[in-house]
């Protein structure tokens, strides 16, 4: 089964696909973690990534493509997030997958509004460590700013400035809103109302793919 979790910056998306992929057993394949990870370690394709991240742009194409394909095909149960984000990473993720007798199972679609986006982007913590989200209130830390998995003091993500969380909204809108009608012709998609809290999402979600067993 390989599930797609679309939708804008700040929807849950992430949150959401560590629950599932820890309670049904999915690879969580997030192409933005995978992409923080290689600019961590300072890796060729870090010091490319980096530039676009930084301003908010999608990296382009071929890079993020060929950084999938290595992963993907070698899990059963996948959870694509933040992946495809353009028409053309969509289509090459088909025709991979065509190549191996497989397809997209379904795509869930996370439905929220811009200034929700805001407030949650922009109360993010995330551990440099351990990789744990967390939100100043929507999901806060026990200890103010300290990791309650690993100990590690919280930080703010790059990107997580309103600035650049607005240029993020509009490279959706621009480059990725039009996957939703690409999916939907493929019969595959699911929305769900993201502004709902995280567990009542999260019900929402199982549901869905339940559904689908
Ligand atoms: P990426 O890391 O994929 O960022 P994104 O799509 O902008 O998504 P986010 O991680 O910001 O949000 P999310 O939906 O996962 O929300 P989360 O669960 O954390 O990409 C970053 C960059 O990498 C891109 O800009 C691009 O440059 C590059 N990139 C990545 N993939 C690419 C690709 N395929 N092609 C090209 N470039 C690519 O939740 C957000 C916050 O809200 C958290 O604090 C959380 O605790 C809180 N929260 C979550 N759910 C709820 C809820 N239901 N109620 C209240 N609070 C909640
Ligand atoms: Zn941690």
């Amino acid at each position: 089964m390989i599930l797609v979790f679309l939708g804008p910056p700040g929807a849950g998306k992430g949150t959401q696909a560590k629950m599932l992929s820890e309670e049904l057993g999915f690879k969580h394949i997030s192409t933005g973690d995978m992409l923080r990870e290689a600019v961590k370690n300072a890796t060729p394709l870090g010091l490319k990534a980096k530039e676009y991240m930084d301003r908010g742009d999608l990296v382009p194409d071929d890079i993020v493509i060929a950084m999938v394909e290595q992963v993907v095909l070698k899990e059963k149960k996948v959870i694509l997030d933040g992946f495809p984000r353009t028409i053309a990473q969509a289509t090459s993720l088909d025709s991979m997958l065509k190549k191996h007798g497989r397809e997209v199972s379904k795509v869930i679609l996370f439905e929220i509004d811009d200034e929700v986006i805001v407030d949650r982007l922009t109360g993010r913590r995330i551990c440099p460590n351990c990789g744990a989200v967390y939100h100043l209130k929507f999901s806060p830390p026990k200890e103010d700013q300290i990791c309650d998995i690993c100990g590690t003091k919280l930080i703010q993500r790059q990107d997580d400035t309103e600035e650049v969380i607005r240029r993020r909204l509009e490279v959706y809108r621009r480059q990725t809103a039009e996957l939703i009608d690409f999916y939907k012709r493929q019969n595959k998609l699911i929305s769900l109302d993201a502004q709902k809290s995280i567990e009542e999402l999260y019900k929402d979600l199982k549901k869905a793919v339940e559904d689908e067993y």
